[in-house]
């Protein structure tokens, strides 16, 4: 049990192994990443037991750009037939555990298994918690049963205040019909992933203001809309009717790239598709410059050395704020919702 397993978007396997790799090194954690392609998956294994606790213990899951989910232990065999008295065979000498997600790998395979795994999870949670393994507490230890085939599966665990929000860090948003596009949910999916849900009332208020550049046709600004925030959205293309309908959209037909608000908003938030180098120096700008508080800008991922390029402009946001001398938490995630980029929140502390 000495392995970490992390899923991702299939095809982003070789950026999770660099990205574990960097944070096992920084920990003297020993080990080798390995991922086979479009697995949508990447193992650390580690020399040593208890190592992989230790490596999930030094990073923050939410640290994790491209890791959707994670948890530590090792893949074990199954029976075809009494596959519950082998799990609880295994699991004899484990702790309670407060909660309980079967997960699949986002693949064609894992999606199959889907079915026998909401079969299997009611026979499973019975049998857990008749043998004392399994009660409802949501600050217990969460137990992480990730399913390669009805055979094998990796038998994890991970803190359930340091690991992925949704059973495979996947989110059930539903789409709201009346939004203009689907990239709605890509905000919606930000905001749960960087604002503690306790923290919305205040930091999504309907008094704020906001910028959405590269509004059109409006996804992003509904969802600021519908927070109750007036909106400057900038975009040479056209605006969704019912957006300019509520009252609280003013649509610029300007460069989002050299426009700037005359007094600073609460939020800006960002989806043109750009060179990351030029949407990360543009979020330099905003947020350096005081001419925003809080934003969620999308960077576009280049073909080639994805990690490498990510983790190059988040040091050098890094470094322009200290030479200003500005305090800002930097969060990156590849979210469910993106593709080719990755999704970056920045806030101002002082
Ligand atoms: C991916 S779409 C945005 C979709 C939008 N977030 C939504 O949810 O409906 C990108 C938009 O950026 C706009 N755009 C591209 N370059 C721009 C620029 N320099 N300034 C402002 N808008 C720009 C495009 O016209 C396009 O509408």
């Amino acid at each position: 049990m000495n392995t970490l397993l992390l899923h991702c978007r299939p095809g982003f396997e070789n950026e999770v192994c660099a990205e574990i790799s960097e944070h096992a090194a920084r920990l003297e954690v020993s080990g080798y990443a390995k991922a086979r392609p479009a697995s949508a998956c990447a193992e650390f294994v580690c020399s040593e037991d208890g190592e992989a606790e230790r490596l999930m213990r030094g990073v923050r899951f939410n640290q994790l750009i491209f890791a959707r989910q994670w948890a530590q232990g090792g893949f074990i065999d199954l029976p075809e037939l009494d596959r519950i008295s082998v799990l609880l065979a295994h699991l004899a000498d484990s702790p309670v555990f407060g909660s309980l997600w079967l997960e699949v790998l986002d693949t064609n395979e894992g999606k199959e298994l889907s079915n026998f795994c909401k079969k299997f999870e009611a026979p499973l949670r019975n049998a857990l918690s008749k043998a004392g393994k399994l009660v409802e507490d949501p600050t217990k230890l969460r137990l992480l049963l990730t399913f390669k085939s009805g055979r094998e599966v990796f038998l994890g665990v991970a803190p359930p205040g340091n690991s992925a929000l949704w059973p495979m860090g996947i989110p059930r948003l539903k789409f709201p019909r009346e939004a203009p596009s689907r990239s709605t949910l890509k905000l919606e999916e930000a905001w749960h992933t960087f604002i503690p849900r306790e923290q919305w009332d205040e930091r999504l208020s309907g008094e704020m203001t906001g910028v959405d550049l590269g509004a059109a046709p409006g996804g992003w600004t509904y969802q600021l809309v519908k927070r109750g925030m007036l909106v400057t959205a900038i975009d040479n293309g056209p605006m969704a009717e019912s957006l300019m309908d509520t009252g609280l959209v003013q649509h610029l037909m300007v460069d989002g790239f050299t426009w700037k608000p005359k007094q600073p908003v609460d939020w800006m938030v960002c989806d043109i598709v750009e060179k990351p180098a030029r949407s990360a120096a543009l979020l330099e700008t905003w947020i350096g410059e005081g001419l925003c508080r809080e934003a969620v800008v999308n960077l576009k991922l280049p073909m080639k050395q994805r990690y490498a390029e990510v983790r190059r402009l988040l040091q050098r946001l890094e470094d322009g704020f200290a030479a200003r001398k500005i305090k800002v938490s930097i969060a990156c995630k590849q979210l469910y919702h993106d593709r080719e980029e990755v999704t970056c929140h920045l806030r101002r502390l002082r």
